[in-house]
């Protein structure tokens, strides 16, 4: 499938791996480019800049194919040295940056240098505007639905996606919610030129997470995410385990006045817990709605084959077949 996204990043499917805290390791963005989509290192997952240079090397062992590293700019309890983040992505050779939580203008000028193209990850219309304004090239528009940080809007995909068609001239991904062929066909009716998935790539053999992440993702329904932090304006939605129902009960109890310090043990140091260790009720981890919609655990390469073979039939069989046969002859001809 050609479409905008696939032309700018040199990719054979329009499928983006979203930059993801202990998951985007050099397993999983290699395992994505090979199958033809788009991989990505999650930078701050590795603690010093010379770690993500060598996750860098790792991953080049890997694939000949393109892959990007994620730069996360959230609120975190110490500031990284973004500019050294940037010089390893820079001497790594990497041509392709995931931004997200703020707005990445300071470091524009810095990676534009280095010839790098930027999608800077955001959940409304006008943080959306405000990136083609700094100079980015795409944006991966990232609806409520989503896993990790879906903004204070509550904006879902169905709005946010034809929204960011009508005001956006570069291309868009979207991300939140998206899982399959039905998603992308979708994603792309409403003008997005591809997807950005999170949560569904973490459930395939290839994301070097511990089994029992997949298996309760596989066992989890629709239902089973909750939305944190919302009083601190840095909302997430994640999983619900022991840990999480632990954090809601004090974020109840302290109401407007609760402070990151309150939730410290609910929130901190939890990934290495969960993705490595297993312990699914340590805290707070990320986990879109998408949920619902994993039934399996297939490789990488399974689930993008799949993706494209049913978004082919989709659009010839489903869609086509919506229109009058007439109309659909003058399709063919043309
Ligand atoms: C476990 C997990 C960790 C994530 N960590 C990050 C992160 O460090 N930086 C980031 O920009 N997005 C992060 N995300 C968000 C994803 O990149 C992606 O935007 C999101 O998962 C899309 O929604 P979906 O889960 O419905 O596919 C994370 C998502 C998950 C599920």
């Amino acid at each position: 499938m050609k479409t905008a996204i696939t032309e700018m990043f040199g990719i054979e499917h329009p499928i983006i791996q979203g930059g993801m805290h202990y998951v985007g390791f050099a397993e999983l963005a290699a395992a994505v480019s090979n199958a033809g989509g788009l991989g990505i290192i999650t930078g701050l997952t590795q603690r010093t800049p010379e770690l993500l240079a060598k996750e860098i090397a790792r991953c080049h062992d890997m694939t000949d194919k393109p892959f990007g590293v994620n730069l996360t700019f959230l609120p975190t309890f110490s500031a990284p040295p973004y500019p050294e983040y940037i010089a390893a992505i820079k001497e790594g050779g990497i041509k392709i940056v995931e931004t997200a939580g703020r707005s990445p203008e300071q470091y524009m000028p810095a990676l534009k240098a280095a010839g790098i193209k930027v999608i800077h990850k955001c959940t409304s219309v006008r943080h959306s505007l405000k990136a083609e304004q700094i100079g980015c090239d795409a944006v991966s528009v990232d609806g409520f639905e989503c896993g990790g940080h879906p903004g204070e809007d509550d904006m879902p995909n169905m709005i946010l996606l034809p929204r960011a068609a009508e005001e956006l001239k570069i291309p868009f991904v979207a991300s939140g919610g998206m899982a399959d062929a039905r998603s992308l066909v979708a994603a792309l009716a409403m003008g997005a030129a591809g997807m950005n998935m999170g949560t569904r790539f973490i459930a395939t053999k290839e994301a070097p997470v511990h089994d029992n992440v997949k298996q309760a993702l596989v066992a989890a329904s629709e239902l089973d995410t909750r939305l944190v932090m919302r009083a601190l304006r840095n909302t997430e939605r994640v999983l619900k385990n022991a840990g999480v129902e632990r954090l809601l009960e004090i974020e109840r109890e302290k109401g407007r006045a609760l402070k990151i310090e309150d939730i410290h043990e609910e929130v901190a140091g939890v990934y290495p817990k969960v993705m490595i260790e297993g312990d699914m009720d340590a805290g707070a981890w990320s986990c879109g709605m998408v949920v619902g919609l994993i039934h399996d655990v297939p490789t990488v390469r399974e689930l993008i084959d799949r993706i494209m073979a049913e978004a082919d039939r989709l659009i010839r069989g489903r869609l086509m077949g919506f229109l009058g046969a007439e109309r659909k002859a003058s399709l063919e001809v043309a």
